[in-house]
């Protein structure tokens, strides 16, 4: 089973970014936690600050992956394309958020993802991609 873990804007800053928010932890040690922790899995982790290259990655994986856990960051209130890039593929999506989008700002409330994503977890923090890869090894 192929699993692919992409994160949008701002998450390469991950232990170092809003701490009080985000957590100390940084990605790139927390992957290697659930590399160790789903070891029957092939799991692959792509990050990128830039919309195009989201949009391009979710096109090049997502009719041969069996799932995808996206965390957009801040293209989940804004992007359209990133919404019909996963209209268009095969794969199932489950929409991550580390914070509980639900209890900040008002403009967070709002995702263009989630109507288009098999499920969401918001406000657990990175706990959220464990669980999401859960979801999609017993789907
Ligand atoms: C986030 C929430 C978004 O509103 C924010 O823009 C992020 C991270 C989260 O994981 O909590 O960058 O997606």
């Amino acid at each position: 089973m192929q699993i692919a873990i992409i994160n949008g804007p701002n998450l390469n800053l991950l232990g170092k970014r809003e701490t009080y928010i985000y957590g100390k932890q940084d990605f790139a040690s927390y992957f290697e936690q659930l590399k160790i922790q789903f070891q029957e899995i092939e799991l692959s982790y792509f990050q990128s600050n830039s919309e195009g290259d989201l949009v391009s990655k979710i096109q090049e994986i997502g009719f041969t992956i069996d799932g995808i856990i996206l965390n957009p960051a801040a293209y989940s209130h804004t992007s359209i394309a990133i919404r019909d890039a996963i209209a268009a593929i095969k794969a199932p999506v489950v929409e991550v958020h580390i914070s509980n989008i639900y209890a900040r700002e008002p403009f967070r409330t709002h995702s263009y993802i989630s109507s288009v994503a098999v499920g969401v977890i918001s406000g657990l923090g990175l706990k959220g991609y464990e669980l999401a890869i859960e979801s999609l090894l017993t789907k």
